[in-house]
């Protein structure tokens, strides 16, 4: 929870704007193009991406698209999350076991 300053009238709290709040401390595995990648939970597929080192995500004809607004409004992440396509990286959280298909060669 969090109050603003006390000398306020406005008083919220991050549940009262929508806001959650994630735990990233259980360590994961998943599944990228079949290669074992270590994760967190809580966190995003695009983060875990990132943090192993994909950069690219899929191609747009020959230009390379990976993660350009990270907030869920451009689509140049789209994955395939658990052979679901058109997922958004950033926008999807990890879960243990999940297997993500990167469009790269
Ligand atoms: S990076 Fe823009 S929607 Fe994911």
């Amino acid at each position: 929870m969090l109050d603003n300053d006390s000398d306020s009238d406005i008083k919220f709290h991050m549940s009262d704007l929508g806001v959650t709040t994630h735990s990233r401390q259980d360590k994961v595995t998943i599944y990228v193009n079949g290669l074992a990648v270590p994760a967190s939970s809580g966190g995003n597929v695009h983060a875990a991406l990132q943090a192993a080192g994909f950069q690219i995500l899929r191609r747009a004809g020959l230009e390379p698209r990976g993660i350009f607004c990270g907030m869920g409004v451009c689509y140049d992440c789209l994955i395939t999350v658990n052979g679901r396509p058109g997922q958004r990286a950033c926008m999807t959280p990890v879960h243990d076991q999940m297997e993500i298909q990167l469009d790269v060669d």
